[in-house]
């Protein structure tokens, strides 16, 4: 591998706001180019060395991060357009893609701006209490060993598992705005992946109520943007599906028991 040339430097716009009711603007950093770098390492250099392009010393950039290794999804944010998380997002890549620079930096647009790129996902969290996004486990006392699940239905919920709530699917889907109540890819998918856990699905009839309610899957346009853009490769209009066909049985039993 050729050693990037410490003297070389590339653009960074980012896209500042002071809080979600305050007027954005943008502010371009130069940056040199160091070996391994990623989003996080371009925004620790912006925040030791806080000065535009034309010499104006400003407050560091403010962003979220936790594991640094794609897995809690606080780092998400719109890069070069595409939302993703800035600590997997290497700068030769999104150098190549913007042929050459800059890179842009925007926080994501369907949640709250806290501040820069930092913004609030807490929508998605509650989203995941609104659907009982758990297994009910009743007491800490052992309860034995619990219901058996085939492979097959291992396999199929553990890729719905990976789901690490970091919002691109919520970024990219055209149903899911910042003034509507659509749960959205994300908590849909978790509800199915619960309804389908042996234990989880004692929840079952109380998740799909809130999915039959208003902001559920009936919300979904099934455009798939969710799909193209989830990191974690989540079958999410499978799961959308699948939940779907659950509220229609659903639905026919309440119809004729009226529980
Ligand atoms: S299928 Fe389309 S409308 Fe439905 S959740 Fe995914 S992106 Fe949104
Ligand atoms: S479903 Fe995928 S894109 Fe959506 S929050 Fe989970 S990991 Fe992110
Ligand atoms: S810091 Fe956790 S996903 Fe990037």
């Amino acid at each position: 591998m050729i050693a990037p040339n410490p003297d070389q430097k590339f653009l960074v716009r980012v896209k500042r706001q002071d809080g979600e009711s305050q007027p954005a603007y943008w502010q371009e950093f130069e940056v040199p180019v160091r070996p391994s770098q990623n989003v996080i390492s371009v925004l620790q250099y912006i925040a030791a060395n806080p000065t535009t392009t034309d010499g104006k010393d400003v407050e560091p950039v403010v962003w979220d991060a936790g594991c640094l290794e794609e897995v809690c999804g606080a780092c998400t944010m719109v890069i070069n357009g595409r939302a993703r998380q800035s600590c997997s997002a290497l700068v030769p890549e999104l150098l190549a893609e913007a042929n050459g620079g800059p890179i842009t930096l925007e926080p994501m647009t369907k949640f709250p701006v806290v501040r820069d790129l930092f913004v609030d996902r807490q929508r998605m969290f509650d989203n995941l209490i609104k659907v009982k996004g758990w297994v009910p486990i009743d007491g800490t006392h052992s309860l034995g060993a619990g219901p058996t699940e085939s492979p097959e239905k291992q396999e199929e919920r553990y890729a719905i598992s990976r789901c690490m709530t970091c919002g691109c699917c919520l970024e990219a889907c055209p149903q899911f705005t910042k003034d509507n109540d659509f749960l959205g890819a994300q908590a849909i998918a978790q509800a199915y992946y619960f309804n389908e856990h042996e234990t989880g699905k004692k929840l079952k009839k109380e998740r799909l109520d809130v999915l039959m309610g208003p902001g559920g899957v009936s919300d979904c346009g099934n455009a798939q943007n969710c799909v193209q853009v989830c990191p974690k490769e989540i079958p999410l209009t499978e799961a959308i599906g699948k939940a779907g066909r659950q509220l229609t049985v659903h639905a026919v039993k309440k119809f004729f028991t009226g529980s």
